[in-house]
C-alpha cells in the first residue's frame, strides 16, 4: 500500500507501484489537466510537483512518491486564480492548450524559488517544456505579468 498526499488530500494506492504518476492521477483520481505528451520525460506536458519541485510525471513510478505531497493544476489554486493563471488568461497563452498546464506548473515552481526571475532564469527554467503550437513569446511575458517584473 502506497499512501501519498494529492492536492492536500490523502490517498492510498494498492495497484502496480511501478505505474506511472501519471497514469495514476488521470486515470484512477480524474486529475486530467496533466497530460500525456511524449511519455518519455521529454515535453513537459504531464509536469506535477512533488514536495514542491516540478516533477515529469509520466517516468515516474508512483512507487517513488509514497509519503509525498503532490500538486497537480488543479490543485495549484482553490478557483484558478494563481497569479500565473490570472496572466495566462491576460495574455491569452493558449492555443491549442495541450502543453499549457505542464508549463504552467513548471513556472509556479518556478516562481517560488525565483520570485523575481531575469528572462534568462525564466528561459533556463522552461527551456524543456515544449510547445507545438510555439506560444513561447507569450509565456515568457505571463510568467513576467505573475511575478510582477516588467515585461
Ligand atoms: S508526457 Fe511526460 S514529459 Fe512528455
Ligand atoms: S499551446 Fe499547443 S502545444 Fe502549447
Amino acid at each position: 500500500m502506497i499512501e501519498l498526499k494529492v492536492n492536500g488530500q490523502p490517498r492510498k494506492f494498492d495497484g502496480d507501484g511501478d505505474m506511472p504518476l501519471l497514469w495514476y492521477l488521470r486515470d484512477e483520481l480524474a486529475l486530467t489537466g496533466s497530460k500525456f505528451g511524449c511519455g518519455m520525460g521529454l515535453c513537459g506536458a504531464c509536469t506535477v510537483h512533488v514536495n514542491g519541485e516540478p516533477v515529469r510525471s509520466c517516468v515516474t513510478p508512483v512507487r517513488t512518491v509514497a509519503g509525498k505531497d503532490i500538486t497537480t493544476i488543479e490543485g495549484l489554486s482553490a478557483n484558478g486564480t494563481h497569479p500565473l493563471q490570472l496572466a495566462w488568461q491576460e495574455h491569452a497563452v493558449a492555443q491549442c492548450g495541450y502543453c499549457q498546464t505542464g508549463q504552467i506548473m513548471q513556472a509556479a515552481a518556478l516562481l517560488k524559488k525565483t520570485p523575481k526571475p531575469t528572462d534568462q532564469q525564466i528561459d533556463a527554467a522552461m527551456d524543456r517544456n515544449i510547445c507545438r503550437c510555439g506560444t513561447y513569446t507569450r509565456i515568457r511575458a505571463a510568467v513576467k505579468e505573475a511575478a510582477g517584473v516588467k515585461a
